[in-house]
């Protein structure tokens, strides 16, 4: 065969990861605590059969879902956006200066696209978001990672690294991060915006499980402080509305955002029109609110269960962060397990049958780095509390047993 892309080497390794986050699995009896997968409860399929049942019987909506469309994406859901998502937050922005993408992956993809070269350094948070250091790979970057704490990525680490490593981005997710859970507090939303003016350097701000809060006080996105237009915020549909419509969107200044105009319509020309129809119905017809509060209130009771539950059944000596949202938790285990190492016999042992994501691949090591191997993250979103419950009972008495302990 002719000789792949230099690019196709460098995803192998994280691509493994990932096909194993996507794995099908059909059999009952496993106890899903891996994929961040919204409940099935949560997708709002009445409303959608409504809506796509009156778009397609309307001649108006009906060709513009099946027509071509705005490169940017359906004008009245870029108004909704600012309005509703974005100016409650703080961020003041014109409908052109969101562009509507395939899934939020896909606008991480176009800043990627637009910012790097071959060779740069893209600094991200320790741990970090598998899919994103997959995206990284293929755009052949170097990925450099900054410690964090329970107030999420450490300021002062961040301006050391920008000092000795000149990075062309800052990736992070600020809001309930996947895998950790964790929320970068208010004076580091700040200090990363500032800093990026500072040095120079583009933030891609990952933030698709912002609205996704159960408790604690609401934070305003990094974008919020922005002033020199470093900031590109990603954000998606998937947690808020469903992921199967893959939609997501971007925000960025003016300047920016002509150059994502110009990838999108290298790429695919426009997101598909048939979802952001739906969805921009979905926000007209009033059904956002309600729909938003039942998302949060099953998180919350979810999210209590598998704090719960790890505190009740996990080894002695765990330590979980403690999310204020999102669908993530992160367990660190004592020392003497690699969550790696077991995690088949976990998923396939009778007894135990549960499969969770090690936290080992989640952090980017530098040449004289020890792997963390005692660390995994366990999603709630998509099981119910009395699963979760059982879930955490199961792999609490399984790692006990690993680690001889009672
Ligand atoms: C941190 C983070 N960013 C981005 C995404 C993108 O989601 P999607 O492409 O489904 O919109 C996800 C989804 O799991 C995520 O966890």
């Amino acid at each position: 065969m002719a000789t792949l892309s230099s690019r196709m080497a460098k995803m192998a390794d994280t691509s493994y990861v990932c096909k194993e986050l996507f794995e099908y699995i059909t059999d009952p009896e496993v106890i899903k605590l891996n994929i961040g997968s919204p409940a099935s409860e949560v997708i709002p399929i009445d409303i959608i059969r409504e809506i796509t049942n009156d778009v397609i019987t309307k001649e108006k909506r009906g060709l513009e879902a099946l027509g071509y469309g705005p490169i940017l994406g359906v004008e009245s859901l870029r108004q909704t956006i600012v309005k509703d998502l974005l100016r409650p937050k703080g961020v003041e922005v014109s409908p052109d200066n969101i562009i509507i993408t395939t899934g939020g992956i896909e606008g991480i993809n176009m800043a990627m696209q637009i910012c790097t070269n071959k060779g740069d350094t893209v600094l991200v948070e320790a741990p970090t978001f598998i899919q994103a250091a997959q995206i990284f790979d293929m755009f052949e970057v170097n990925m450099v990672s900054v410690d964090m704490d329970e107030d999420g990525m450490r300021v002062d680490d961040l301006e050391k690294k920008i000092i000795e490593h000149n990075p062309k981005v800052i990736y992070v997710i600020p809001t309930f991060q996947n895998p950790s859970g964790r929320t970068l507090i208010l004076e580091r939303r700040k200090k990363v915006a500032e800093l990026a003016s500072k040095y120079d350097i583009f933030v891609i701000e990952d933030d698709p499980y912002r609205d996704i809060r159960f408790t604690g006080e609401d934070l305003a996105p990094i974008k919020a402080f922005d002033k020199t237009g470093h900031v590109i915020l990603c954000n998606s549909f998937s947690k808020i509305f469903t992921p199967g419509v893959r939609l997501g969107y971007t925000v960025a200044s003016d300047e920016i955002i002509k150059h994502l105009w110009n990838v999108k319509m290298a790429t695919n020309s426009h997101t598909s029109m048939f979802p952001q129809v739906i969805c921009d119905e979905f926000f007209k017809r009033g059904y956002y609110p309600e729909h938003h509060k039942m998302i949060c209130d099953i998180y919350r009771e979810r999210c209590q269960a598998i704090c719960d539950g790890i505190d009740t059944y996990f080894p002695k000596g765990s330590k979980r962060t403690n999310p204020e949202g999102g669908l993530f938790i992160w367990v660190e285990l004592p020392e003497g397990i690699d969550t790696a190492e077991v995690q088949l016999e976990a998923k396939t042992r009778a007894d135990v049958k549960v499969v969770y994501v090690t936290g080992e691949k989640s952090f980017i090591y530098s040449e004289n780095d020890k792997p963390i191997t005692n660390t995994l993250r366990l999603a709630f979103g998509a099981s119910s509390p009395e699963k979760i419950m059982e879930g955490c009972r199961r792999l609490g008495t399984f790692f006990k047993e690993k680690l001889n302990q009672e």
